[in-house]
This record gives structure tokens, sequence and C-alpha cells, in this order.
């Protein structure tokens, strides 16, 4: 059986929409904080069980007879997320379940100057340490959270946000989708594995692109401090990167 956490939440919930497009549902499983927000899945002939982070005993309950368990990262800023991860990982060894896969983040470092990266970082050695073949899927960052990063450009024609590199912006529903062939396919990936789109973009090259799709030219500004901002001159100049 394969369960799966955080089925309730976007990433993994579509993560569990694949995977019954290729396992029986009586061989999958969910470990949710609520089991009434999975009841479309329970009506599919999923395994719900009650489980979180908060709660050791309930959740090794959760991974009852699980041969692989997908572990959801914690989306609390505000929760110690590496101790809850721990609880989380502690179960899966509790339960005898063959692998732990985790849904980590591109460029989880322990010297990494975002937070979250950090966290998977920490939480990636406990994977190492606990004795369970492990298997980190180090998702991209969220392509749709270019919406709020982009700002009102299609009123101002502007794109003004701090000074950039490269970052290939990665779908969330293919993150989930890359999940689940993972856990129901033969081949075995140890350790970290980076799933992110293949071409990595600037706020110049998003510039480029949403001039050609609104089909009117949309600047690049950079905002570099309180007083004033830079302006890049178009057109954007073009680079790739493969992640
Ligand atoms: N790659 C990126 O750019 C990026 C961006 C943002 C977040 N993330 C990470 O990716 C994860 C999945 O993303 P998402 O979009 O699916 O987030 P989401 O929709 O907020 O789903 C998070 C899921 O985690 C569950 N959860 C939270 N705390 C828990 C706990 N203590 N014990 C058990 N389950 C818990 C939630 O349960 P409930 O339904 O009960 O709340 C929910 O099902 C996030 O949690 C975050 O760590 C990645």
């Amino acid at each position: 059986m394969i369960v799966v956490t955080g089925a309730t939440g976007a990433l993994n919930g579509a993560t569990v929409e694949h995977l019954l497009k290729r396992v029986p549902a009586e061989q999958i499983g969910v470990s949710v904080r609520d089991a009434a927000k999975a009841q479309h899945f329970a009506d599919r002939g999923v395994r719900v069980r009650q489980g979180s982070y908060e709660d050791l005993a309930a959740l090794r309950r959760s991974f009852e007879g699980a041969d692989q368990v997908l572990l959801v990262s914690s989306n609390d800023p505000h929760a110690d997320a590496v101790a809850l991860h721990r609880v989380g990982i502690e179960a899966v060894v509790a339960a005898g379940a063959r692998r732990i896969l985790y849904t980590s983040h591109q460029g989880a470092g322990t010297d990494s100057p975002f937070h979250p990266a950090r966290d998977h970082a920490a939480t990636e050695e406990i994977l190492a340490g606990s004795g369970v073949a492990w298997t980190s899927l180090r998702n991209g960052f969220y392509a749709h959270s270019l919406g709020w990063l982009l700002g009102p450009w299609q009123q101002t024609g502007t794109i003004t946000a701090p000074s950039d590199g490269p970052v290939s912006w990665t779908d969330r529903a293919d993150a989930a989708e890359a999940a689940a062939v993972i856990l129901a396919g033969d081949r075995t990936f140890e350790g970290p594995v980076t799933l992110t789109a293949r071409q990595a973009v600037t706020f110049d090259d998003i510039a480029a692109m949403a001039s050609k799709i609104s089909d009117r030219e949309v600047k690049r500004v950079v905002r570099t401090t309180r007083s004033g901002s830079r302006t890049r001159s178009q057109p954007a100049r073009r680079r790739r990167w493969h992640g």
C-alpha cells in the first residue's frame, strides 16, 4: 500500500488523483488531519485514516500496512517544521514501511538564505539517518507564485521587483504527477531528486514573454532601494538554463 499525507492539500491531493489512474484504489491510503475533508477519496475506495504530525501514535496507525509513505512538508510558517517532519519520519519507521518519500524543495541546503531550504536540508539529514530507504522530491518553486510576485503588470505595464536570477518555475500539477509516477513506477530514486521545469527564466525573460503575449511593451523595473528604482532597457535579454 502507498500512504500519502497532506492529501487534503493541493500538491498531494493531486498526487493521489494521479495515483488513482495508475494503482488500484485499495492499494492507496491517505493520512489526513480531518477525515471529512478526504471523503471524496473514501468514496472511491481509498483508505482514509486520521493522522497528524502532532500525534505520533495516530500517525503510526494511519501508516499501518504501508509499503511506501509520502510525507508532505509542513505549510505552517510559525511551526517548528523540522520537529514535525521528524515525527512523520519516526512514524513511518515505526510502521515498518520500506521507503519514505518527502516533498522537499529545489536548492535544499543547510547554508541557504531561504529558510524553508534549510528546514528541508535538516529533514533530509533525518531521513538519511532513519535506516529506511528514502527519496526526497525536491520540487521547483511553484510557478503560480509569480501571480503575486510580478505585481499588477497588466494594469501598469511594468514588472517591478528586486534584482533576480534565473528560476526554473515549476507547475505544481507537474510536481504532483511526477510524485505519482515515482511512487507507482518500477524505477528507484535514492535520496534527493530534483523535479523542476527544464528552463530557468529571469524577470527580464518574463517581461519579454509578457510583452509578446499581451502585444504591448511590458517593462522590467528593478527595485533597488526604498528611495529609487533602476529600469532595465527592453528588449529583455534571453538566457536559458536547465534546472
Ligand atoms: N515549491 C514551492 O514553491 C512551495 C511553495 C509553497 C509551499 N511549498 C511546500 O509544499 C507543500 C505542499 O504544498 P501544497 O500547495 O499542497 O500546500 P497545501 O495545499 O497548503 O497543503 C498542505 C497539506 O499539509 C497538511 N498539513 C499541514 N500541517 C500538517 C501537520 N502538522 N500534520 C499533518 N498534515 C499537515 C495540510 O492538512 P490540512 O488540509 O488539514 O490543513 C494539507 O493537506 C507545503 O506544505 C509546503 O511545505 C512548496
